[in-house]
């Protein structure tokens, strides 16, 4: 049997995470960075760091294209549209047949504002913003591409990713970044990196040519709620004043502005995840446990919503 063969396009934080995981299990990895420091880094965890700009194809990418299993695009859409497929597109086409899986990173943001409807997968997409448009359109053309040449594309729609190192509301408070955002009736999922990893994981197992999932915790929450757990957590209070709205970025007003409940069921039913951290309060309890290195912490009351 071949060793299986990971490769990520965009080697951030979740692609770091797949790839540590996918070593331990005996797997050969190589992906992409933009900086010699950061490939330097990767190559002392046993990752194949190769440069990859988004500018011009890499040669050596495509020789590292011909050894793989398994692919996972994580870099986000640029305004000439996916890079991977722009630059890499006719290599992958020509490795048709020989990749058994592909995953494509998105956004749950193509669905646009859903009021207080349960998004599940069947719901039609509808971005609201140029960036959300070129991610539907990146995700169509995976498709394509994977139903073009028998090769099982699958698309993983996210919300905002929280992790242990340096990504999650204990992270803003401690560094001092935190921003209260109060904003009735808004609410909206996360996933932790660690359940992210695990559902990939399982899709890699177990193939299904064109499927979407929206990889999501159980619980929408509104910003505010999470930050005041957090806070209460590690013993700080959070910023005494919400934050004004006029001083958000265009981004963070845009998203602040819609609501969004997402429906996991598929990735339960279909992969049968079990999440570790069905909701913020059991991912930043564990994130706030290896932080203070107290061991287990009382979980703190919460308001009645
Ligand atoms: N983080 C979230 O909350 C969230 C939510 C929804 C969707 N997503 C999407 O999910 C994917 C993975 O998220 P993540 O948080 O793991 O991402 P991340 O840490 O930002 O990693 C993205 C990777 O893509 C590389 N990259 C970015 N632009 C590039 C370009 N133009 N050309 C070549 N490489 C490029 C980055 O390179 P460097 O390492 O050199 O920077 C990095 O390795 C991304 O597409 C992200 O937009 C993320």
């Amino acid at each position: 049997m071949t060793t299986p063969s990971l490769f990520c396009f965009g080697l951030g934080y979740t692609g770091v995470r797949l790839a540590r995981t996918a070593i331990t299990r005996g797997w050969r990895v190589a992906g992409t960075c933009r900086s010699a420091e950061k490939a330097r880094a990767l190559r002392m965890l046993g990752i194949r760091a190769i440069p990859f700009d988004g500018e011009r194809a890499s040669p050596e990418v495509k020789d590292a294209l011909a050894w793989a299993t398994h692919l996972l695009d994580a870099i986000p859409p640029g305004e000439d549209g996916d890079p991977v497929l722009r630059l890499h597109g006719n290599h992958l086409e020509a490795l048709a047949g020989s990749l058994k899986w592909v995953g494509y990173l998105s956004t749950t943001g193509v669905y646009g504002d859903c009021g207080d409807d349960w998004i599940d997968e069947t719901r039609t997409p509808s971005p609201a913003t140029l960036e959300n448009q070129r991610r539907l359109d990146a995700e169509s053309a995976w498709l394509d591409l994977g139903a073009r040449t028998a090769t099982p594309a699958h698309i993983f729609r996210l919300p905002g990713i929280y992790e242990p190192e340096g990504r999650s509301a204990i992270d803003s408070l401690e560094s001092g970044r935190a921003r209260r955002i109060v904003k009735p009736g808004q609410v909206f999922n996360r996933i932790h990196v660690d359940d992210l990893v695990a559902v990939l994981l399982a899709s890699l197992e177990r193939p299904r040519a064109g499927r979407i999932y929206n990889v999501a915790d159980d619980e929408p929450a509104p910003a505010d709620k999470v930050l005041s757990y957090a806070a209460a957590l590690i013993g700080v209070d959070p910023p005494p004043e919400p934050f004004a709205e006029a001083e958000l970025s265009p981004f963070a007003r845009h998203f602040y502005a819609k609501c969004k409940r997402l429906s996991n069921d598929r990735i339960k039913r279909d992969l049968e995840i079990q999440l570790r951290y069905p909701t913020y309060r059991e991912g930043l309890r564990a994130i706030a446990e290896a932080c203070t290195g107290t061991g287990t912490l009382p979980a703190p009351v919460e308001p009645q919503t």
